[in-house]
C-alpha cells in the first residue's frame, strides 16, 4: 500500500499512511468515544493513521472483515483536528484500498450517520446485515441518548486493478 495522501492544516502537515498498529488505532477510537467491541469474529484487512510531523496519531480508520462483510471501523479524529477533512481523507484512503482489493461493498455501524451519508453511504434499515451491524446497540443505555447508530452501506464501483472476487472478509 502506498502512502495515501498528504495535506496541510492549521496545525501543520498531517500525513495519512497505512499502519499495522491496530492497538494504537483502537486506543484513539476509545479515547474518542468508540466502544472496544466484544465481537471476536473481526479480522483486520487494513488500517490507516493520520499523523502530525512529530508522529502523533491524530486520526485513524480500519477496514475489517466481519461475518462476510467488509466493515469500516475505528474511524476517529482528535477533537483538535476535526472539521478540516481528515476523516474524509482517511475514508478515501480506505475506499481506494478496498477497490484495489476488489471489495464491492462497504458497511459500517455509523455513530456519525451524517458523515457517512455525506460520503456516499446509504442507510440499511432492515435485514440481517443491519441486525448484525447494530448488534446489541438497542439494549445499550446510551442508545437514543446521544448515540443513535445507523447501519449504512456503500457500493464501490470499479477502480484500477479491481478484481471480481470479494476477498478479505472473514
Ligand atoms: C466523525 C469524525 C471522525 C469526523 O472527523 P472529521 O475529520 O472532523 O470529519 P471531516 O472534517 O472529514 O468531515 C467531513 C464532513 O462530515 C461532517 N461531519 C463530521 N462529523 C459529523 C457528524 N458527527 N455528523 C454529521 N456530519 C458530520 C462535517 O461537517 C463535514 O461536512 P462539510 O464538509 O459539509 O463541512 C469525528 O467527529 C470523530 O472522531 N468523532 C468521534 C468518533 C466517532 O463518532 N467516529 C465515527 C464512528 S462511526
Amino acid at each position: 500500500m502506498a502512502v495515501a495522501q498528504t495535506g496541510c492544516g492549521d496545525a501543520g502537515q498531517v500525513r495519512i499512511a497505512p499502519t499495522d498498529d491496530l492497538d494504537a488505532v483502537r486506543a484513539l477510537g476509545v479515547a474518542n468515544g468508540l466502544d472496544e467491541g466484544e465481537r471476536d469474529d473481526r479480522g483486520l484487512v487494513a488500517a490507516w493513521a493520520a499523523r502530525t510531523a512529530d508522529g502523533t496519531m491524530v486520526g485513524a480508520i480500519a477496514l475489517e472483515g466481519s461475518a462476510g462483510l467488509h466493515v469500516v471501523n475505528w474511524m476517529a479524529v482528535d477533537p483538535a483536528f476535526r472539521g478540516r477533512g481528515l476523516a474524509t481523507r482517511l475514508l478515501a484512503a480506505l475506499e481506494d484500498e478496498a477497490r484495489r482489493r476488489g471489495v464491492r461493498r462497504l458497511w459500517a455501524t455509523a455513530r456519525a450517520p451524517g458523515f457517512f451519508l455525506a460520503n456516499g453511504f446509504a442507510p440499511v434499515d432492515e435485514g440481517p446485515e443491519a441486525a448484525y451491524l447494530l448488534g446489541d446497540c438497542p439494549e445499550c443505555p446510551q442508545y437514543g441518548r446521544g448515540c443513535t447508530p445507523r447501519a449504512v452501506t456503500k457500493e464501490l464501483h470499479g477502480g484500477q486493478g479491481s478484481v471480481t472476487k470479494d476477498e478479505g472478509a472473514t
